[in-house]
């Protein structure tokens, strides 16, 4: 059925045309009215709630909502006690779990409780009546918005905001300066007493390191990694015990035993000599078409966990930045800016895999590399 409507600015009368169908003439002019216009329902009629008729049910009703308020409350002190009594300070993963599950825990149930109190609370008991809330025009009539402007234009004389520049630049001041103590409490998040460029380019990787597999920490003889394999790769004895009797300097400036394996983590390749593109100072930091590379991605730090044998590429899963092996990691596509930094690696006198040296420049994003 085709049909137009148009309104007739004059008489505000719907003026409609069908091209089947009764329609009746209206007074005015052509204008002619649809018979089956829809009608406005209306609102159904009201029904009780059990709450409403009975008054046990209501008490009942009650009952629920403030036990849920009163779980909330529990929830909430829940969270705190755990905060307290499973801290995370010793920075072990399984503490770190424990505190986690438990705190969230008692804020879920805290936030639950008292939501779905709420919501039983506005159902089952408040006033359950319909009302109509007429529109009426949204701005202010006339003489209101006169009023309010001459508020405003008083406000500006008696309080001299337009006359005392003065005052005024300076309140604007103080109110730009006032967040930038805030602000100056960030650098509490940096580390406190070290460097990052230097934090983040020293890692436990020394002189002599056999690299082994993650996590197993099973040392990796060259023979082993056969041409097309990839292995990830930490440094041997990464374990608890050995990590806590290293200086500060032999960890890398990592405090935990989780910072220092994020930071050392390596990706071990070997490809054809032939397709390996070495750059003229770093010839010597492979070992028979064994590359190893860091696995933080330089763009935000991911792991760039996926290789592709036939491309030698390798892809960080975060943002797809792309870096090819074959050109000592360069980036071919994404986002990141730089390649991964090398670890320059050797053989032993029994074969295994070590490290020649730390690596020679910050891993991971960007933003120190300008520091170095
Ligand atoms: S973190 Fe790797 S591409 Fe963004």
């Amino acid at each position: 059925m085709a049909e137009e409507a148009k309104n007739n600015g004059d008489t505000g009368a719907v003026v409609a045309a069908q091209s089947h169908g009764s329609v009746e003439s209206a007074a005015v002019g052509t204008a002619v009215i649809s018979p089956d216009a829809v009608q406005n329902p209306g609102l159904p009629p009201h029904r009780q709630r059990v709450t409403d008729l009975d008054p046990k049910k209501a008490k009942r009703a009650e009952r629920t909502v403030y036990t849920l308020f009163y779980i909330s409350i529990a929830g909430s002190l829940g969270a705190v006690l755990a905060y307290m009594f499973f801290p995370i300070e010793s920075g072990e993963l399984m503490a770190i779990r424990i505190h986690t599950m438990f705190v969230g825990l008692g804020m879920a149930l805290a936030l639950l409780a008292v939501g779905i109190g709420a919501v039983h609370w506005g159902k089952a008991l408040m006033a359950d009546h319909e009302s109509i809330d007429e529109r009426h025009p949204v701005p202010s009539d006339e003489p209101t918005r006169e009023a309010s402007a001459e508020i405003f234009k008083l406000a500006n004389e008696e309080s001299g905001f337009s006359r005392r520049s003065l005052v005024r630049n300076s309140l604007i001041g103080a109110l730009i300066a006032f967040p930038l103590p805030g602000i100056t409490l960030l650098r509490g998040l940096a580390p406190q007493d070290r460097d990052p460029v230097q934090l983040l380019k020293h890692t436990m990787w020394t002189k002599g390191t056999r690299l082994a597999r993650d996590p197993s920490g099973v040392p990796i003889k060259a023979s082993e990694v056969t041409i097309g394999s990839a292995f990830h790769v930490i440094p041997e004895n990464l374990n608890h015990d050995d990590f806590a009797k290293l200086s500060l300097d032999e960890r890398g400036g990592s405090d935990t035993l989780l910072d220092a394996k994020a930071k050392a983590i390596v990706l071990l390749m070997r490809l054809d000599q032939s397709d390996l593109h070495e750059l003229p100072e770093r010839e010597s930091w492979s070992y028979d078409g064994i590359v190893a590379y860091s696995k933080v991605c330089t763009h935000v730090g991911c792991p760039v966990a996926l290789y592709e044998q036939h491309t030698h590429h390798l892809l960080c899963p975060c943002h797809q930045s792309q870096f090819d092996v074959s050109e000592h990691a360069k980036v071919v596509f994404g986002p990141a800016k730089r390649p991964l930094p090398q670890l320059p690696i050797t053989v032993d006198e029994e074969g295994y895999l070590v490290a020649q040296s730390d690596f020679h420049e910050p891993v991971g994003p960007s933003y120190w590399e300008r520091l170095k």
